[in-house]
């Protein structure tokens, strides 16, 4: 175990609780708020894609066996445990905080990370999902991960890929300056790390680059704010509660500049949700790629 990576001296955040992997600077947290977040996000994404959870076309027969990567409350990998009671999933994240006390039977959750998946997984699993890692792996860590969701996949088994893209990284909005600001210090949370803040526009690349064959990305785009109905307003809440989750990272880092007390960056996350609400036409993009490890 590492040193806590946050320190301690913003004794007005709102505590939080963070993971302690030794050599991830993963900046979110993972506690009872998180938790509750990404059950939010899991049916906000799972919205966007027409209800489905599962884009790659597998099928699964009584021997399946599936893989749930950077897995967080566990909510996709329940899901599917629910839904296919007769399929062995196996769910690991570097952090068991975010996890409900009690998994179904055929749910098994493991610690580790991606990027050193165990040896005896060789060819195993015929679905490896893995979803919103943009701020788990440095962008040269991707395709080391890549190359080890490649390891334990069986030949013609499925990898799916879900992240979000960004604003861009010269985004301007003078209609909601507290929305590019809170962007811009997103983007500078992922560079003070070395994140691949950006990898949801190279996931098509790099799955190529590792020997993936019948790539495949489906990209859906959803309105951020009271104006773009429910799904507006759970997205809003889901994007205010990452940044408010990374609070503590930025202020350990000076604010970069750009906020300069705590009291400042929560004006700004309020300033955030009114203008989601007030401003019509913010939005937000995904995208989920699969492809298939040759036979
Ligand atoms: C934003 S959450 C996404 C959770 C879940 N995949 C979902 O979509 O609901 C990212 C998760 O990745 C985990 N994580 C970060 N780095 C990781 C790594 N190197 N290996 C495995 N999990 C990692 C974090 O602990 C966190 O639970």
């Amino acid at each position: 175990m590492s040193a806590p990576l946050h320190n301690q001296n913003h004794d007005h955040i709102t505590a939080r609780h963070f993971h302690q992997w030794t050599g991830s600077s993963y900046p979110l947290p993972a506690d009872a708020r998180e938790k509750e977040r990404l059950q939010l996000q899991h049916d906000a994404v799972k919205h966007m894609y027409e209800d489905r959870i599962i884009l790659a076309p597998v099928e699964f027969n009584e021997e399946a066996k599936v893989l749930d990567i950077g897995t967080g409350s566990g909510t996709w990998a329940v899901e599917l445990a629910t839904n296919t009671p007769y399929i062995e999933i196996t769910a690991i994240d570097i952090e068991a905080g975010c996890l409900p006390p009690v998994l179904p039977e055929n749910v098994k959750f493991q610690l580790g990370t991606v990027l050193e998946l165990p040896k005896k997984w060789d060819n195993r699993f015929s679905l490896v999902h893995q979803r919103c890692l943009l701020l788990g792996l440095e962008r040269e860590k991707w395709l080391v991960a890549l190359k080890e969701i490649y390891r334990v996949l069986q030949p013609g088994g499925w990898v799916q890929l879900g992240e979000p893209k960004l604003w861009p990284r010269d985004y301007k909005d003078y209609d909601r300056p507290c929305t590019e600001k809170l962007a811009t210090i997103l983007r500078a949370v992922a560079d003070s790390k070395n994140f691949y803040a950006d990898c949801a526009e190279d996931l098509g690349r790099m799955l190529q680059a590792v020997g993936f064959t019948n790539i495949k990305g489906e990209i859906r785009r959803q309105g951020i704010g009271a104006w773009a109905g429910e799904q507006g307003v759970a997205w809003r809440k889901n994007l205010a509660d990452v940044f408010n989750g990374i609070e503590t990272s930025a202020m350990d880092e000076g604010g970069f500049g750009l906020v300069n007390s705590v009291e400042e960056y929560d004006l700004l996350l309020e300033g955030f949700e009114e203008e989601c609400d007030k401003v019509r036409g913010g939005g937000w993009e995904f995208i989920i790629y699969y492809a298939q490890k040759p036979l």
